[in-house]
């Protein structure tokens, strides 16, 4: 699929600095994006420089500032990158205790063609929680790009620095848009 709607949301993990790199994947390839953030991810980013690429203002609250639009535009598909160990579990298991969250569980709700990408040490991916989260979403049809298959793995625990430019952003736009081929549009106004 070729144009659609990208709406991405970031987590509060090193590679979030780098999600212009997505955004600029998909304008390339003439698709638009928007980018939600948590809370906590807002300190991992640079929200200015992803409203010039967007043109749309990073979101993190329900509030809007004055004259922008309360709506995000119809999305085809969902990225969620980085994704942290909290977010994932929370996602997994429905919790929505900030816009970003409410915004995940409605697009996946509504069957929104989504992929995952965590970023997390195997200490963390190891652990019980994490890995009914990874088969309950998969249950859910989202695409969790992580695996020898995908080429994307946790890496040893104080070393995510060093794997922050390997992130695979460019394999998450790939399978979002290869799923996104025959999804429907979707519009997460949370109404
Ligand atoms: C510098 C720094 C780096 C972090 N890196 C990661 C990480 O790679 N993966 C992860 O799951 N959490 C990481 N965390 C912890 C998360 O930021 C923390 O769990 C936070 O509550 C997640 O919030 P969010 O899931 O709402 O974005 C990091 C925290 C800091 C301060």
């Amino acid at each position: 699929m070729t144009g659609g709607h990208l709406q991405i949301v970031v987590c509060a993990a090193g590679p979030a600095a780098d999600v212009t790199q997505l955004i600029k994947t998909a304008t390339q390839q003439s698709w638009t994006a928007a980018v939600t953030a948590t809370p906590s991810a807002l300190d991992f980013i640079d929200a200015q420089a992803i409203e010039q690429l967007t043109g749309h203002p990073v979101r993190s609250t329900y509030r809007s500032s004055p004259g922008t639009r309360r709506s995000l535009p119809a999305t085809d598909a969902l990225v969620i990158a980085p994704a942290t160990y909290n977010s994932l579990n929370k996602i997994a298991l429905g919790i929505a205790d900030n816009y970003a969250m409410i915004t995940v569980a409605e697009l996946i709700g509504r069957q929104v063609p989504t992929v995952v990408v965590p970023f997390v040490n195997a200490a963390l991916a190891a652990r019980a929680p994490f890995q009914r989260a990874m088969a309950d979403l998969r249950d859910e049809r989202v695409r969790v790009l992580l695996g020898s298959d995908d080429g994307w793995e946790p890496h040893p625990p104080g070393s995510g620095s060093s794997h922050q430019r390997e992130f695979p952003w460019a394999a998450a736009f790939e399978a979002a848009t290869r799923m996104a081929g025959d999804g429907p549009a979707s519009s997460a106004d949370h109404g």
